[in-house]
C-alpha cells in the first residue's frame, strides 16, 4: 500500500490495493491510521459492488442507516445519490459533516464514484481542525463554551430545500416516513473533540446547526457564517476530482465537505454509505 498526499491541504490518495479482495487486520490498520492521519482516504479504480462498499464500510465499524432516502435495493446500508441532467438541486450541496442531526452522527462516510459528469461535480473537502486550531486563543475559549441546536428541519423539514425539490430525482425519495425526524433537535457542543486524535475541530454548519444554545436565531446565523467562512479559506481545502470506480472515505468528525453542483445536464451517480460515531464531545 502507498500513500501520496499530493491532493491538497487535506486527504491523501492510497494505491496498491484492490477492494474486490478481502482486506488483512493489517491493512485495515494502516487503512485506519492513513485515514485518521488526513481526513480522507482516496483509492481509485476500484469495482465496488454495493455489498462489496458495505463491507468495505464494516471494516471501520458498525453501518448506520441513513434516515432520508431509500437504499438500493442489493443492500440496505447503500444509498444511491443521483443527480439527473434536468435535475436543479444536489445533495450536499453546502457545506457541512454528515448527519450531524443524529444524537450520534456517523463518524465515516464512504463516498463510491459509479459515473461523474465528463466535468464538475467534485467534492470540495475543509480540515476544520487546523481552521480551529488557527484561531486565537481567547476565541476559542469563547466558542468551546457554546452549544448547538442542531436539526435536520431546515434541509429536510417542512419548507426545506430538499423537500421543495421531492420531485426532481432520487431526492425525492427522501420524505417517506420521517416527517417527524425532520424537525428533531438534538444538542451538540459547536467545537467538538476528536475521540481518537484528541484534536479539536469546529463542528457548527450552516445547514445543520439552527442556533447557539441560548441565542437568536440571527446573532446564531452571524458566527456559524464566520466559522464556515473561516474553514474554507483555500489553505484548509482540497478539491476531489472524481472518476468512476474512486471510493472515498472521510472523517465527519473533523472534516466538512460541500458537493459542487456545476454540471448541468450531465448526470452523476454515486453510492453512499455511512459508518456509526459516538455523540459528539
Ligand atoms: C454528501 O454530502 O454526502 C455527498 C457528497 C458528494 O456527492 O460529493
Amino acid at each position: 500500500m502507498q500513500v501520496s498526499t499530493h491532493l491538497g491541504p487535506i486527504g491523501a490518495e492510497v494505491t496498491g490495493i484492490d477492494l474486490s479482495k478481502s482486506l488483512t487486520d493489517a491493512d485495515v490498520q494502516k487503512l485506519r491510521d492513513i485515514w485518521l492521519a488526513h481526513g480522507f482516504i482516496a483509492i481509485r479504480d476500484q469495482d465496488v459492488s454495493p455489498a462489496s462498499q458495505a463491507a468495505f464500510g464494516a471494516y471501520f465499524g458498525a453501518l448506520d442507516i441513513y434516515p432520508f432516502m431509500q437504499a438500493v435495493p442489493e443492500n440496505e446500508h447503500v444509498i444511491p445519490i443521483i443527480k439527473e441532467p434536468e435535475a436543479a438541486l444536489n445533495f450536499g450541496g453546502d457545506w457541512h459533516t454528515d448527519t450531524s442531526y443524529k444524537v450520534c452522527p456517523p463518524q465515516a462516510t464512504i463516498l463510491y464514484a459509479v459515473s461523474v459528469p465528463p466535468q464538475g461535480g467534485d467534492t470540495l473537502f475543509a480540515d476544520a481542525t487546523r481552521a480551529y486550531e488557527d484561531l486565537s486563543p481567547d476565541f476559542r475559549s469563547v466558542l468551546e463554551g457554546l452549544n448547538g441546536v442542531y436539526t435536520p428541519k431546515m434541509v429536510h423539514g417542512e419548507g426545506g430545500g430538499y423537500r421543495a425539490v421531492s420531485a426532481q430525482s432520487q431526492l425525492g425519495k427522501a420524505y417517506g416516513g420521517n416527517e417527524e425526524f425532520a424537525e428533531s433537535e438534538v444538542i451538540h457542543p459547536i467545537i467538538r473533540t476528536h475521540p481518537e486524535t484528541g484534536r479539536k475541530s469546529i463542528y457548527c454548519s450552516r445547514p445543520h446547526t439552527h442556533r447557539i444554545e441560548g441565542w437568536r436565531r440571527e446573532e446564531s446565523k452571524s458566527l456559524i457564517a464566520y466559522l464556515t467562512e473561516h474553514l474554507t479559506q483555500s489553505q484548509y481545502v482540497t478539491r476531489f476530482k472524481w472518476q468512476p470506480g474512486t471510493l472515498v472515505m472521510w472523517d465527519n468528525r473533523c472534516l466538512f465537505h460541500n458537493a459542487l453542483n456545476d454540471y448541468q445536464g450531465f448526470r452523476r451517480h454515486m453510492h453512499r454509505v455511512i459508518v456509526k460515531g459516538d455523540r459528539p464531545k
